[in-house]
This record gives structure tokens, sequence and C-alpha cells, in this order.
């Protein structure tokens, strides 16, 4: 990172649940920089639980001297809490953001900061040695946000775009991707559309390093972050495979689906599987995105889906779920129909290619099962 940019951001290592739904075992970070120069740059504050940490932080990294400006790149509370803290603290501050992100700040805070600018695509703020430009990036992903180039060290402020879960102080030894791609699908998979309008400009920039609201800061091979983006962004596949997400109830289908496994293993094809009642929940979106094939086996309950599956395909076409294959197992003891009522719900969804055989199950795994099974697994291989 430049030599004139300071981490100011603070890591939550007491969260349990990111927006009260996504599970954060390794912790969160609110990233949170300042540029120093003629004219001082706090880019956007941190969760209100660490407004003493962060405060602290921006005067010690300050020492004494003050701020002319705070970025908001986003006005998630997340990253807004502490706007008015910083307001009260430095009264001559001017908050920059856009005018959507003004609207937001008085709904938020009852009161607007003292001195605020508003800024639109393309607009530039100087600071003496380094010269901001400012990028729209609307749903990506709120309407009001913005990203920030900083064209002097060439750092690109990326407000959630290229964030993880997990705090700064874990060094997830699963590196970036894991987390990155949970996180991506979780929060911004909806709007991909999105990402690639604000992808496209960000490729005419020249960029040695992204500052993201989340997650490490990105310096090297920052291509392999980019193109992770436009896969994600355009619903590509990142990998090739089969996710088999399964809902059983006695363990009857959830024997199918490890048979199926093992029988698409034996053909040397990548298979991952998740107990739709026991994994967590964020996961298997993720996999259902990054894998080119999808297996959704649930058992009929109450004459529909089984309701943790029928929740799971509903969060998949939230996010515009589309270009996959898919297969069905559906098992009911009198009435077998889960296949169909799931088949249904992707009528609408874009390049979505059916794969027969539909594994009908009445009970227990039986030769029938296995030879559907089989004649499946011929069908979801490389
Ligand atoms: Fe990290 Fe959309 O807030």
């Amino acid at each position: 990172m430049d030599k004139d940019i300071l981490y100011v951001g603070v890591d939550d290592n007491d969260i349990e649940l990111f927006e009260g739904q996504f599970v954060v075992e390794n912790g969160m970070s609110y990233n949170s920089y300042i540029i120093m120069d003629d004219k001082i740059c706090i880019m956007d504050s941190v969760d209100k639980n660490f407004k003493d940490e962060w405060i602290n932080n921006v005067k010690k990294a300050l020492n004494g001297k003050k701020p002319t400006y705070l970025v908001v790149s986003h006005m998630e509370p997340d990253h807004s809490a502490n706007i008015m803290a910083l307001c009260d603290e430095y009264k001559d501050i001017t908050v920059v953001y856009t005018q959507k992100a003004s609207q937001m700040a008085l709904q938020f805070f009852n009161r607007k900061p003292n001195n605020e600018l508003i800024i639109k695509e393309n607009d530039t703020l100087d600071l003496g040695k380094h010269k901001l430009q400012f990028i729209a990036a609307p749903m990506v992903h709120w309407p009001e946000v913005m990203f920030t180039y900083d064209s002097v060290s060439k750092t690109l402020f990326s407000a959630d775009a290229f964030g993880k879960f997990g705090a700064l102080s874990f060094d997830d030894p699963e590196g970036w991707a894991c987390e990155a791609r949970r996180y991506y699908f979780g929060i911004v998979g909806k709007y991909g559309q999105q990402v690639q309008t604000v992808l496209k400009k960000v490729s005419q920039l020249e960029i040695n390093t992204i500052c993201p609201l989340h997650g490490p800061i990105l310096e090297d091979d920052l291509s392999y972050y980019l193109n992770t983006y436009d896969t994600w962004s355009k619903y590509e596949s990142e990998s090739k495979g089969v996710f088999i997400a399964y809902a059983s109830v006695y363990g009857n289908t959830e024997k199918a689906c490890l048979l199926l496994k093992e029988m698409i293993e034996k053909t040397g094809t990548h298979v991952s599987i998740a107990d739709m009642t026991d994994e967590d929940f964020h996961e298997s979106i993720e996999d259902a995105f990054r894998y080119d094939r999808l297996v959704l086996a649930s058992v009929t309950y109450n004459g529909t889906i089984f309701p943790v599956m029928n929740n799971f395909i509903e969060a998949l076409l939230e996010r515009n779920y589309q270009n996959k294959k898919i297969a069905f197992i559906e098992n009911g003891s009198w009435a077998p129909q889960t296949a169909k009522l799931m088949e249904a719900k992707f009528q609408n969804s874009k390049n979505i290619e059916v794969v027969e055989p539909k594994v009908k199950i009445v009970g227990g795994v039986n030769d029938s099962v296995i030879s559907q099974l089989e004649a499946l697994s011929n069908a979801l291989k490389d």
C-alpha cells in the first residue's frame, strides 16, 4: 500500500452472525483508511460497536493533525455508523458522498453533518499530492455506493466489492477466494449485472492496490481478483464439478445422495455434497454457484418441498441462479412429487438444463433406486 495511506480499521472477533445471518467463525473486519496529504482524507467509518477503537486509531494516525474530508463509500451501518461521532470530534470536517448517501445520512442519524460535499460519477477531489476520482457503483451492493480511485497511488477503494469474511488478524489458510466467494454470493450475488457495469469502468484504470471495506488489502496479481469477480458476476461456473444438496428426514434420501456421490466420483468427476439440514446454508449457496452441475434432493413434506430445501432454492432464485445443469431426486412414501415442484421453481431461470433421469425414491434405497442413480451418475459425469 502507498506509504501515504494508513489502515485505521478494526477487527470484530466477537461477532457470530454478520448481517444477522452469515456465520463468521473467524470474525469480520471493518476497514477504514486515511490518506495523509495536504488535505487529509479519511475513507469510511466502521461498525457502531467499535466507535472508540476507530476514533483512537484515527487520532493516532493523524498525530495531532486535522482531517479535511471523510469519504463515505457506502451508507450501510457496518461502515457508516460513526460518521457523526467523527463529525462531532472534528467539527470542520467535510463529509464527501453521493446525493443518495446524503439522504440516507438523514434517515439514519436524523441530522446532517455540518459540512457535506455531494459528488457524482467522475467528480474529482484534489488532496494535494493525491487526486481522487469517484466511480459510481450502484447496487454493489446498495444504491448509493461509489468507489474511489486515487490516480497517484493507483489505489482503488472498492467499498464492499472484493471483500471477504474473516478478521484481518485471522490468517485464512484457505486464502482469499473461499470466504470472498461466500461473501459475494451471499451478499452481492443478486447484483451480477451491476458488478459487471462497475468492473467495465475499473478495467480502464491502472490499479496497484485494492482497498475493500472488509478483508485484506489486495496487492499482488490483481487480475486474479478482477477475473474471479468477472466470472462470479457473469454467473459463469468457476469450477467443473457436481454439487449435491439434500434434505433428508430419516436418512434414506441421504443414503441415495451418498451413493450418487460415490458413483460420480468413480468417474473422476469432482463432487461436493451438503446436508441442507445441517450445513452452513451460505456455504451451500456458494457451492451451488461455484460448480456447473447441481443435484437437488428432497423429501416430500406436507405435499411440497421440505422447508430447508425450499428456502435454499428461493435463495438461489433471489440471486438470479442461471447457466447450470440441474438434476432432481425426490422421496415420498405415498405421493412423491418434489422433483416436479423443484423443477418448476426454475422455470423462469436463464439457461437451466435439466439432467435426466429424475430419481424417484418411495421410502428406502432399493435396486430400482440404484439403477436410477447409476443412470443419473452417467449423465452428470465430466
Ligand atoms: Fe459491508 Fe454493504 O456493507
